[in-house]
């Protein structure tokens, strides 16, 4: 996790062994039902990674059983079996009991500890694993009896799991040790907790010690730095059983890498680089901040400041010379009282309460949580007077609290912006340049609403009233409140877009967007945007930049674009979006140089993500949106690499009760176009799907799907993907450039799931979340895919630039003709 801070670990529990192999040799990694491994014998996993045997710990006689990492030369006690129990003596032993469990017997050959499987078996065999899991076998069927990794002691390695069971109260926890020299059981554990939403705690004698925050698909909000080293090492899942699990693997093997709970209750993340020394590269105390709810209620810690603790804004000391004493245990307490419960109780009315944004935030403990957007985030708290604050994070959802805020952070970088509701008189400072700010959006939307409406009544005139029409077919805008909408959006002036541009610069210009040209500016800020212009001449985009407002003025989610403002001035008509420096996915999957850049681990990163956004867009976001035009070339990449979904302009936004759709109008681009809606305009999620699945199938081999020729019979990537998949040659379809062993499975996992995605039948493909689940493998046996018939064909030849077709009214040209000559 992030921070990485170099010291040495004078406390680590370094072992007084002295290694042998005797009867068993170095190479035996198994204990069967008639063997023993008696004291000071060891026996070693297969690849030499672990061992398990007898040991003592510093400045102690006492024996124990554990297992430790070998190839680090200050060897690590990870796992300890008889932590509370002591062998007094070396004459120990680690057998398997009479009744099929795995035991170790002191000198008088009594059971001082055993694995307590309750219906053990005859025939049970113990293997140590490479992975450093004890594992303890029915030997006939190979079923899992026991596993260390289900009882861990202080230390959680790779592929081991943190886990809460909401439901059974099941739990994996982690115990420290009493002290560096004392294996015993500590005061201090370390597990998932959940409330609401998961976040992993440290517990001491019962109470919080330390909280992560929660889980936002990719860091714990409460550890800003998480993801800067290790991209996508950790996972926290959440199984929809009740069941959620905490667990890492970091690609990089030269890097060794565990967590233990040390016996001060700090939670280290502990590593060694290419076999040197073990170093702590992360703890979570950095700070004392990061002591749980260090500034009592309504306090807020920043490790910066001195003092650290302050008060959140409109709150002040509860007792102020016990705050002054830096005595903050009983924190603070508002200053105002809010005017919805002045009113609750009868008081004077006034304004109304409103909410301070505080930036950077780790968020208070004792979340709730939906699922709904932002805008009803901030409303429903706004109505609840038992609402004192709300946060918004796109891989999390709405949180909001309503009780004392407790264990709030401020980070110089990271974390969330949280809102927390005031009195309006605490508004005051900055009450005045808000109404400033109010009134012009108000009167700026008033003229662009004007705007649009003159725009739209003369197109209707000419077109015969495609752009107000309240139920038409292609016509989504309607059902949601365009005012409303247009008041919400940020206004920039032409005056302001055209010197951020050079005035449309030809040098400028990023490319060509589905109505029109994009050009690159910056504001005067320094802020860096893209602009999309719709084009002059076209009468035709307007629809579609209608609809791209709408639908994404109401998404937000960091695997899709951010709308930043609009502009619409006389016969100009303008969005303006974050810029996104790395341009679109297909300059640099189909480019021989830049192809390179993007390794095996980018390349699944930016799937991932493309899932994400279009579960987001299908499912999670409330509204179900299919975009219908997901191709490389409509996924933009931030500085990091991170994919983000452009282009609604075609997007449909459905009821909550439809579950397709048809149109006249088939409007895309054909090589990511399932049959149904090329053919017949049949859309729905599984459409998208399709365009995931031909994507899927682009990433992996660096190829597009459209101007792809490989013999007479084969003219299409998906065809080829199905051809070598059949032929079980699918290393051919694989980019030379990703195509490293280490990760064979999980690209060839890829491409299987790409296949499923191009069925014919769109019941046969997957939805969006099925097919992330399967991808992350937490879905591991897959169909068997059957031949995409119709892809196989080419379409329709396309151009480089892949531009957007359209046929107006019935579905009758080269298509149709060409699937049909099949
Ligand atoms: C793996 O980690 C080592 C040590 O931190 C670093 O030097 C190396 O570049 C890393 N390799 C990759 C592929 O990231
Ligand atoms: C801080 O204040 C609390 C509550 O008034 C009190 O119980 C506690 O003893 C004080 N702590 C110290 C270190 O003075
Ligand atoms: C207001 O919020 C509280 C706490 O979240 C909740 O229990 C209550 O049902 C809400 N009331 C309304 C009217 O939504």
């Amino acid at each position: 996790m992030g921070l990485v801070r170099t010291r040495n670990l004078s406390y680590l529990q370094v072992l007084l062994i002295s290694l042998s192999c005797l009867e068993f040799g170095c190479a035996i990694d198994t204990i069967t039902a008639h063997q023993f491994i008696k004291d000071p014998e060891i026996i070693i996993s297969n690849g030499g990674d672990f061992k398990l045997g007898f040991f003592s710990s510093t400045n102690s006689t006492y024996r124990y059983v554990g297992i430790w990492y070998t190839k680090v030369s200050a060897s690590h006690v990870v796992w300890v079996a008889n932590r509370n129990r002591p062998l007094k003596t070396s004459s120990g032993i680690l057998t398997i009991s009479e009744d099929g469990n795995l035991v170790v017997l002191d000198e008088e050959k009594k059971i001082i500890w055993s694995s307590n499987v309750p219906n053990s078996v005859s025939n049970p065999s113990v293997q140590l694993l490479d992975s450093g899991n004890l594992v303890m076998k029915e030997n006939n069927t190979g079923s899992i009896l026991w596993e260390s990794f289900q009882y861990p002691s202080d230390s959680l390695l790779p592929k081991m799991k943190m886990i809460i069971d909401i439901i059974t109260g099941k739990n994996v926890q982690l115990a420290s040790w009493k002290s560096p020299s004392d294996p015993s059981v500590g005061a201090f554990f370390a597990g998932i907790y959940f409330f609401n939403l998961p976040e992993i705690f440290i517990w001491k004698d019962g109470q919080p010690h330390w909280r992560s925050g929660p889980w936002n698909s990719r860091l714990f909000i409460g550890i800003p730095t998480m993801y800067s080293l290790y991209l996508d090492g950790f996972s926290l899942v959440d199984d929809k059983e009740g069941t959620f699990y905490f667990t890492f693997d970091f690609s990089n093997k030269s890097m060794l890498s565990h967590y233990t709970l040390s016996s001060e209750g700090n939670l280290e993340e502990i590593s060694s680089i290419n076999g040197k020394d073990w170093e702590v590269t992360w703890s979570s105390l950095m700070s004392e901040c990061d002591i749980y709810g260090k500034c009592g209620a309504f306090g807020s810690c920043n490790s910066q400041n001195s003092p650290i603790c302050s008060c959140l804004e409109g709150f002040e000391p509860k007792i102020i010379e016990e705050w002054n004493g830096r005595n903050w245990t009983s924190g603070c307490v508002r200053r105002t009282p809010l005017q919805c419960k002045r009113v609750s109780t009868g008081g004077e009315e006034g304004q109304k309460d409103g909410f301070l944004k505080v930036k950077m935030m780790k968020t208070p403990d004792f979340a709730n949580w939906s699922s709904i957007i932002e805008d009803e985030c901030r409303y429903q708290c706004l109505e609840n007077c038992s609402c004192i604050a709300y946060a918004y994070e796109s891989g999390i959802g709405c949180m909001s609290w309503s009780s004392d805020l407790i264990d709030s952070q401020k980070f110089s970088t990271g974390g969330v912006d949280l809102y927390v509701r005031v009195a309006y008189s605490e508004l005051d400072k900055k009450g005045e340049v808000k109404v400033i700010i109010t009134v012009t959006v108000v009167l700026g939307s008033l003229f662009i609403a004007i705007c649009i409406f003159f725009l739209c009544r003369r197109k209707a005139k000419r077109k015969g009233g495609i752009c107000l029409k309240s139920h038409g077919e292609e016509n989504l805008a309607v059902s949601m409140n365009k005012d409303k909408v247009l008041e919400e959006l940020p206004i920039l002036s032409l005056e302001e877009l055209a010197s951020a541009t050079n005035n449309f610069d030809q040098s400028n210009k990023l490319g060509q967007g589905g109505f029109g040209p994009v050009y690159r500016g910056k504001l005067l800020d320094g802020q860096e945007i893209a602009v999309k212009r719709l084009a002059r001449t076209s009468g035709q985009g307007l629809e579609e930049f209608m609809n791209e407002l709408v639908v994404i003025s109401k998404l937000q989610h960091r695997n899709l674009v951010r709308l930043l403002g609009g502009c619409v001035e006389g016969e100009e008509k303008m969005l303006v979006y974050e810029y996104m420096p790395n341009k679109s996915l297909d300059t640099f999957i189909f480019d021989p140089v830049k192809q390179e850049l993007l390794k095996w681990r980018k390349r699944f990163n930016i799937i991932e993500g493309i899932g994400r956004g279009l579960l987001y867009l299908h499912r999670d976001s409330r509204l179900r949106i299919i975009h219908r035009d997901l191709k490389a070339s409509n996924i933009l990449l931030d500085e990091e690499l991170n994919p983000k979904i452009s282009d609604f302009g075609l997007a449909r936004i459905f009821g909550g009760d439809e579950d397709q759709a048809n149109t006249k109008r088939v409007a895309g681009t054909y090589s990511y176009m399932s049959p149904e809606y090329a053919m017949e305009g049949r859309f729905s999620e599984k459409s998208d799907v399709f365009s995931f699945g031909v994507l899927l199938l682009e990433i992996v081999s660096g190829r597009r799907n459209a101007s792809f020729y490989y013999d007479e019979q084969i003219t299409s990537l998906l065809g080829f993907a199905w051809k070598m998949w059949d032929t079980d040659n699918i290393v051919a379809l694989i980019d030379p450039v990703i195509s490293e062993p280490y990760f064979q499975e999980e690209i060839q996992r890829c491409i299987h799931v790409g296949l499923l995605c191009v069925q014919d039948l769109a019941k046969d493909r997957p939805s969006v979340h099925v097919a992330i689940s399967m991808l992350k493998s937490e879905i591991i046996e897959l169909p068997r895919p059957k031949q995409p018939v119709f892809s196989a064909i080419q379409v329709a030849p396309e151009t480089e630039s892949s531009t957007r077709i359209r046929i107006e009214g019935s579905v009758n040209n080269v298509t149709i003709t060409m699937v049909h000559g099949r």
